[in-house]
């Protein structure tokens, strides 16, 4: 399931089962029939820095669990939710500062780095700890992984792929076009990615302001 239009025409060309949908809009139909729920990398963008400024995140992430559990057959033997997810660690920065602009915080800063990711990317992270709140009484949490240094050393190899890329006459032929078509929105990915380098930041050093998660939910019966 994905709201990217580009990304469902990608998976259907592949022969993927692919739905182009929000998952609120996920019809009774789908209730019950799934041994488990994957959401790799994509409840960051559930809450948009508009709803935590108004106080909607709990409840937004609370619909989520809830809509997951209704979707989970409750005779199947896994019944599981699992989740890759980026948490607010040791940086946190209020809502009401991610919705101005970067250029209005030091640069290089907390706020300035947090400020042009979601401009970027779209969505304000969770906290630790506030998926176990919302969670109840839908499902407990079963296990969790620390995969803060697996992604820091991914992100270092997607960063030393996109520096290449920009060299490689090949790649930028493939880049071009996007460019050309959103040339604001290209401008500030590379920005972002190459020159603040705000993506890895996230990870990077010996405390790292955010912390990537995977988790494993089990279903509890209602
Ligand atoms: C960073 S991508 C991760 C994509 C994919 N899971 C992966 O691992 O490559 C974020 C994904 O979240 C999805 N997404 C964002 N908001 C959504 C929503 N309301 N309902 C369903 N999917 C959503 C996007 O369509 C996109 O596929």
């Amino acid at each position: 399931m994905t709201i990217s239009p580009q990304q469902a025409q990608f998976c259907t060309q592949r022969g993927l089962d692919v739905h182009l949908c929000s998952y609120r809009d996920i019809a009774q139909d789908w209730n019950g029939r799934f041994d488990a729920v994957i959401a790799n990398g994509s409840i960051e963008h559930f809450v948009q820095p508009a709803d935590a400024l108004a106080g909607r995140a709990d409840a937004i992430y609370h619909e989520l669990f809830a809509i997951c559990h209704r979707m989970i057959d409750p005779q199947a033997d896994s019944r599981r939710l699992m989740n890759t997810t980026i948490h607010f660690d040791h940086v946190h920065v209020e809502p009401k500062d991610i919705v101005r602009s970067a250029w209005s915080f030091p640069w290089f800063s907390d706020r300035f780095h947090c400020a042009l990711l979601d401009r970027g990317f779209g969505g304000y992270y969770p906290t630790l700890g506030q998926f176990q709140r919302c969670a109840r009484p839908y499902f407990n949490l079963l296990k969790e992984r620390d995969a803060t240094c697996d992604y820091r050393l991914t992100s270092e190899e997607w960063l030393k792929y996109g520096i290449r890329s920009l060299v490689s006459p090949r790649q930028l032929s493939r880049l071009l076009p996007f460019a050309l078509r959103h040339p604001r929105y290209a401008t500030r990915m590379l920005f972002l990615l190459m020159v603040t380098q705000s993506w890895n930041w996230q990870f990077r050093g010996e405390q790292p302001p955010m912390k990537h998660l995977w988790q494993t939910w089990q279903y509890v019966p209602q």
